[in-house]
């Protein structure tokens, strides 16, 4: 099976955990966008590993392969590389990494750390803004290709000097005079990387037509998701690169009619960084203060229940552990929201959705957004700009009660109809809004937590 994994709303939809799963079926597992902004955590034989840059397939001694749009950082690949050996995993298959993506470079790092981007709109400060600018510049940009090239160190000093003006307005360098020592300080940090990367590097898009035409499979691992997309995301708020489906297809020069699409939803939506947010609980201020760990008391989580909607979204955060593993940073939690999945289902042409962390929803009252509603105007569709607009929620209120371990065995066993019907009663609102059955239903971490029988059939059914 050839697929596509893409996250449906704003990122941190437990991606790492389903790419996984569904590697074992895959010759390749394939990064399509982005950099090291993402962070896939994968929890496998007992072994948590959080991956940044290299596809999660890789703790399955899968090929893998970085995609000619992404943005490359060659010391968080080691990093990854290494963090993946320690935690006693055997990295057998080939790594290969396009000679088109560009290279994030230290002054990335700086101009997006001390850049305007960073506050407004909370970026990862990994540098992508930066380094999707001189993409874009054609003029300033640095490739893999150049990485590894003979005349790298060449490059990076003219480049160097193209931006005089841009390092010393951000304090990048003290002095014009500068200058030169730091191209020679870059070069000899980023030669050392090319000389252990060269042997990697190659072409995506001849390797994986070729490999198509010859019957091997791919998974392609989308990062952020569908809402923090360049085009079709909540602009300003977004990443810098294409996070749909159809950017996997553009950005590897293959052929998307050979794929399926695999849209991951978690069972709530969350944001980390700035941006509108219709559904979210509380108020990203206060979320900000928050640190993991800070549980509810029993009194708290009663009040949670009774309606107060901000506890309710700290329940979910800590109980979801929904802090960033790029950046820790807490994340804002929301009520599941229809109309942006409706919207992200449109876009990326989603075949199947796979809702992860439904079970952090267990014990907890809540609602799903069917519209949104602003000066009395009403609508269904996901709007650009969504200043102002309210989400106006369906009358259903959904609730099950936490599934012992048993329970949750049983339900792996037996499939979808051993679910809690409370949670049944949920995901069919969700599949027949949206009108795209459910193929998995994730309801712990580990790999062993994923209901799969009878998911697609049952939820294929509401759909009659
Ligand atoms: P950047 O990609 O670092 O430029 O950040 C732009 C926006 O995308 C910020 O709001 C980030 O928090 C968000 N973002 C980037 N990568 C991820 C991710 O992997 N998960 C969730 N949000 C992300």
């Amino acid at each position: 099976m050839n697929a596509v994994i893409v996250g449906a709303y704003w990122g941190d939809e437990g991606k790492g955990k389903i790419v996984d799963l569904l590697a074992s079926q895959a010759d390749w597992v394939v990064r399509f966008n982005g950099g090291d902004n993402a962070g896939h955590t994968i929890v496998a034989n007992g072994k948590q590993v959080i991956l940044h840059i290299l596809p999660a397939g890789v703790i399955q001694g899968k090929n893998v392969a970085i995609g000619p749009d992404m943005f490359f950082n060659p010391k968080t690949f080691f990093a990854d590389y290494d963090a993946v050996v320690k935690a006693g995993f055997r990295i057998i298959g080939k790594i290969l990494i396009d000679e088109r993506a560009h290279v994030i470079m230290p002054y990335h790092i700086a101009l997006d750390a001390g850049g305007e981007a960073s506050g407004k709109l909370g970026t990862t400060k990994r540098g992508i803004g930066p380094v999707a600018k001189d993409k874009a510049s054609r003029t300033e940009d640095i490739t893999v290709h150049d990485l590894v090239s003979g005349d790298f160190k060449e490059k990076i000093k003219a480049v160097v000097a193209a931006k005089v003006n841009e390092l010393l307005q951000h304090k990048v360098v003290e002095r014009a005079a500068d200058l030169n020592r730091y191209a020679e300080e870059i070069y000899s940090e980023y030669s050392r990387y090319a000389a252990k990367l060269r042997s990697y590097v190659g072409s995506c898009t001849y390797t994986f037509n070729e490999e198509l035409k010859n019957g091997k499979s791919l998974l392609l691992e989308g990062a952020q998701a569908t809402l923090l997309d360049v085009v079709h995301g909540t602009r300003p708020y977004v990443t810098s690169s294409n996070c749909t489906a159809g950017g996997a297809a553009a950005n590897l020069g293959i052929d998307l009619r050979k794929f399926k699409i695999i849209a991951i939803v978690k069972a709530y939506p969350t944001r980390v960084g700035e941006g509108h947010f219709p559904t979210e609980l509380g108020n990203y201020e206060e979320t900000k203060k928050e640190r993991k760990g800070e549980m509810l008391t029993a009194t708290e989580k009663k009040k949670a229940i009774d309606g107060d909607l901000k506890l309710l979204g700290k329940w979910i955060r800590q109980d979801g552990g929904e802090f960033g593993a790029t950046t820790g940073r807490p994340r804002r939690t929301g009520f599941p929201d229809f109309v942006a999945l409706r919207y992200s289902g449109m876009i990326n042409s989603v075949d199947e959705w796979v809702i992860t962390k439904i079970d952090v929803l267990s014990g907890k009252p809540f609602r799903a957004a069917v519209a949104y509603e602003k000066d009395g105007r009403k609508t269904t569709r996901f709007p650009f700009k969504l200043e102002g607009w309210k989400p106006v929620y369906g009358k259903k209120e959904y609730f099950w009660r936490q599934m012992s371990e048993s329970e949750e065995t049983a339900a792996v066993k037996k499939g979808y109809d051993a679910l809690p019907e409370g949670m049944k009663e949920y995901i069919r609102d969700l599949v027949t809004a949206i009108g795209i059955p459910v193929s998995m239903v994730s309801i712990g971490p580990q790999r062993e937590k994923t209901v799969i029988k009878d998911v697609l059939k049952r939820t294929r059914e509401y759909l009659k």
